[in-house]
């Protein structure tokens, strides 16, 4: 089996409202958004994202993912949505890679990438900034100064060699390809090739951030130590809604730890260590945890808050496993997207992902 880590960036859900505006600015904003929740506070967010929001969806991309984001369709595909590459192609294996029916594929290039992103770790960059239309999935992670140094992105420097790795194999067969995207599409694969991971939609077509400008806001990511209201807040802030922060959170059912208390370095959030099922909600809320593993105090509040509690709870029912896998995978298909201008210009390489396997 492959190495369990889905090795995700810890969250970064930085808000420029902390960081750039007033604290009144940041309290108004998280009450207009505790407004919009009246009614469907416990189901997974509706709010639409950037061009979706202002200008409505008018490609078949922008339809596919203003459906989702909407939670009328779902956010998985699955194992029959294959993709095919060109015929041209496909007749010569690795070589097709550098032809001209690939470069005119958008997606052919990604089912090569996908191939050794399948046999490696990988991880996303989720730094993002929704409210001033910076940072977000732009690949910032690697991209910008300072950004991979930070306290909170403790770890990753290996994942972030890998990519740049990728994109320096890959980018003469395909100019624009970004780091934006190899981080998503890096996350995604990894997420499937656990068992019981879903088969997250990818679309492909996020820009990078420009390297010079600085990077997001610091200091505004949920801590181990933060409490349920503060972790609320400020993935409220970024349009998600207590489900969704719950569904999120089961991306532990794959995390170790080493920096958060290094006398258990390496120790995992749940017993079933690279299976991608939602175990760990049982584990983490359990007065007497099962020897080994390591919860996060940031985890174990969400399972006791007054505001989560039940929602915790749910997903550690015995057989939650597909209504968890379901909403993990539209709360992070949300999260894939945060900070992307031109959701109605991403292309749909879903196809290229490796097939889902259920739980063992
Ligand atoms: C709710 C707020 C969150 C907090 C406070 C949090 C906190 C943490 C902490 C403290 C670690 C371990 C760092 C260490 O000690 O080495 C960690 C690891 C991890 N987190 Fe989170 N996390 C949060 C949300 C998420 C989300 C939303 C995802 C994914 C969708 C995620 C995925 C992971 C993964 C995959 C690891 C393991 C990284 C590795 O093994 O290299 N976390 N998180
Ligand atoms: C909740 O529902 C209202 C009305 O349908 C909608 O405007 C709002 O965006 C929804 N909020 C979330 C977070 O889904
Ligand atoms: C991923 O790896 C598995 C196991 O080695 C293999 O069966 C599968 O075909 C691979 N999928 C892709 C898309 O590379």
């Amino acid at each position: 089996m492959l190495p369990p880590s889905l090795s995700f960036a810890v969250l970064a859900l930085g808000t420029a409202v902390y960081a750039k505006a007033s604290f009144h600015a940041a309290l108004q904003d998280i009450h207009i958004y505790a407004r919009q929740q009246d009614g469907n506070a416990t189901g997974p967010s509706t709010v639409l994202l950037a061009d979706l929001a202002t200008g409505g969806a008018v490609t078949p991309s922008g339809e596919i993912i203003r459906s989702i984001l909407q939670n009328t369709a779902p956010a998985t595909v699955d194992n029959s949505i294959v993709y095919t590459r060109p015929a041209a192609v496909a007749n010569r294996g690795q070589g097709g890679l550098d032809s001209v029916a690939c470069r005119q594929d958008t997606c052919c290039v990604w089912s090569y990438i996908v191939a050794p992103m399948n046999t490696s770790v990988t991880v996303p960059d989720f730094a993002q900034d929704g409210s001033v239309g910076s940072g977000g999935a732009d690949g910032s992670l690697l991209l910008s100064a300072g950004e991979l140094q930070r306290s909170e992105n403790r770890g990753m420097g290996n994942y972030a060699d890998l990519m740049l790795s990728w994109r320096n194999a890959f980018s003469r067969y395909a100019p624009g390809l970004t780091v934006a995207d190899l981080i998503q599409v890096g996350a995604t694969v990894a997420t499937v090739t656990c068992p019981g991971g879903p088969r997250i939609r990818t679309f492909v077509g996020r820009p990078d951030v420009d390297g010079r400008i600085p990077p997001p806001a610091q200091h505004l990511l949920p801590s181990p130590d933060s409490s349920a209201a503060t972790i609320l807040e400020l993935f409220a802030a970024k349009t998600f809604s207590a489900t969704d922060v719950v569904a999120l959170a089961g991306a532990h059912t794959v995390s170790h730890q080493y920096v958060t208390e290094p006398r258990y370095a390496g120790a995992p959030q749940d017993t079933t260590d690279g299976v991608f099922d939602s175990r760990f909600y049982a584990e983490t809320e359990a007065a007497v945890p099962p020897a080994g593993i390591y919860s996060f105090q940031s985890d174990k509040q969400l399972s006791t808050d007054a505001a989560t509690q039940s929602l915790w709870s749910q997903y550690a029912q015995p057989d939650a496993q597909t209504k968890w896998a379901e909403e993990y995978a539209t709360a992070y298909f949300r999260l894939s997207l945060l900070g992307v201008q031109k959701l109605n210009g991403l292309t749909d390489c879903s196809g290229v992902l490796p097939l889902a396997k259920p739980v063992p």
